[in-house]
């Protein structure tokens, strides 16, 4: 049974709607506000992951992209009588841009983009992680605003603004960052005119001269000093594997250029103790090696979250995406409704031309050959088993677009097979012939194997 969240109690749930504006509209927040709660008013129950594009009011469809209840970690939100927190937001398509320390340096330090970027758009969403772990880095960074705002005395209460997320790689680390930084600049959009986003990076700050790497360190935190003096402005500072910054002093004493090292440790450490002073920053941290970090860094990060691989349900989900995606692109066709793992359970996963293509992801086979490989990898399978067995489609001139799938002749369909190896790499192929129609429609070959049924030109 599914635990509705019901906000008609005491204490009722808040619910983040997000808002995005179209590029164009001139509408006022407050007008969009009003539309919107007016919309809202038309749903009653909802699941935790729920977007709008289309809408019947010409209001709506004229100033709104989207409305989103944003928030997959909640299973089913009945929305009367919730406190409804709505932001309204547009993208920054600016892109990325760089920041160098120096006018005449070809190596940039930095990456900088003002939140929320169009390139980070729906990657919050895309993640899969155990229950709880997008929830509480919101917490998290709520807490310490929260903190600031009262005035908490530092010296008695210690928190650094540090978070360090680490596991092995392609389990989403530095996407979870970005991800987290949007979704905050959005929820935050009404206490800070606007966000930034500046990414690290920490190769460029070894410099070739010995004994300038700490002083390149002191530089580029002295860049980013001048963006949080903004204070209208939420600064989200992110270094990617971090160890390469924070190496372990007594394990530096082995290299060839020991007191470098130590000096960019030392910088970082000094840096982090002075940036920590202003409310209006996050620094986000990544690794792939904990073990080699300086312990007091590691004593500086508030949060230290494990971040390993998709959990099975975490695998059907992100296959699930996949197929979606697949048939949105026309890859895949034709498009079909895909079920959730909770709709597959109600139903006890009975086979049915509703239930067919969402109950590939979650037969037994796939999620077995599938647990331990990393998201990265998840993500990919799709487009190997698509260079592998499907092969090239006849690409047509940029110029013309390609006719969708579902119109091509039935002579074209091809049903394709891939096998997985435990490292991800796609196997044999296998003909359609030999399986019961049956097997065909489960979308497993005689032995088991993952089958999509595709339509393409060759
Ligand atoms: N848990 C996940 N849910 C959904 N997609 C994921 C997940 N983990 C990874 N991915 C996919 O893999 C890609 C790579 O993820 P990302 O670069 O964030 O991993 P990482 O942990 O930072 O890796 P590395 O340690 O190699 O830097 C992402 O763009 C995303 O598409
Ligand atoms: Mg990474």
């Amino acid at each position: 049974m599914e635990l509705v969240e019901d906000c008609g109690g005491t204490s009722a749930l808040a619910v983040h709607v997000e808002v995005l504006v179209k590029p164009r509209s001139t509408a006022s927040k407050t007008d969009v506000r009003m539309h919107v709660v007016a919309f809202l008013d038309h749903h009653r129950v909802i699941t935790g992951n729920h977007r709008w594009t289309e809408f019947d009011e010409q209001f709506l469809r004229q100033n709104v992209d989207s409305v989103a209840i944003a928030d997959p970690e909640r299973g089913t939100i009945d929305l009367k009588g919730c406190n409804l927190t709505v932001h309204i937001f547009t993208l920054n398509n600016d892109g990325l841009s760089t920041l160098n320390l120096e006018e005449d340096e070809e190596l940039s330090a930095a990456n900088h983009w003002l939140l929320p970027a169009a390139e980070f758009q729906g990657i919050w969403e895309s993640l899969v992680f155990e229950d709880g772990v997008k929830t509480q880095l919101l917490d998290y960074v709520s807490t310490t605003i929260f903190f600031s705002d009262k005035n908490v005395n530092s010296n008695l209460i210690t928190w650094n603004r540090v978070v360090l997320l680490h596991g092995p790689p392609g389990n989403g680390k530095t996407s979870l960052c970005k991800a987290l930084a949007q979704k905050l600049s959005i929820r935050l959009s009404d206490r800070y005119t606007y966000s930034q986003f500046v990414e690290i990076n920490s190769h460029s700050l070894f410099s070739k001269w010995f004994s300038e790497s700490g002083k390149l360190v002191t530089k580029m935190f002295q860049k980013i000093q001048q963006l949080i003096d903004d204070e209208d402005a939420l600064v989200f500072v992110l270094v990617d594997e971090v160890e390469s910054l924070t190496a372990a002093r007594n394990a530096s004493h082995a290299g060839t250029e020991p007191s470098d090292a130590i000096r960019v440790v030392n910088s970082v450490l000094t840096q982090l103790d002075q940036i920590k002073r202003h409310p209006n920053v996050v620094i986000l941290t990544t690794s792939n090696l904990t073990e080699k970090i300086d312990l007091a860094f590691l004593d500086r990060a508030d949060i230290k979250q494990k971040i390993g691989p998709p959990s099975t349900e975490g695998i059907f989900n992100i296959y699930m995406s996949c197929l979606g995606e697949l048939m949105k692109c026309q890859i895949i066709s034709p498009r079909q409704q895909l079920l959730t793992l909770h709709e597959l359970e109600t139903i006890s996963f009975m086979e049915s031309n509703v239930s067919q293509m969402s109950l590939i992801p979650s037969s037994c086979f796939i999620s077995r050959k599938s647990k331990g490989l990393s998201g990265r990898s998840l993500r990919r399978l799709p487009f190997l088993a698509h260079a592998l067995f499907v092969k090239v489609v006849v690409l047509e001139p940029l110029s013309n677009n390609l006719p969708p799938a579902a119109t091509l002749s039935p002579s074209s369909d091809i049903t394709f097979f891939c096998s997985l190896d435990s490292n991800c790499h796609a196997g044999k192929v296998s003909g359609g012939s030999g399986q019961s129609s049956r097997q065909r429609a489960r979308g497993q070959s005689k032995d088991g194997q993952l089958c999509m049924r595709h339509s393409a030109t060759l």
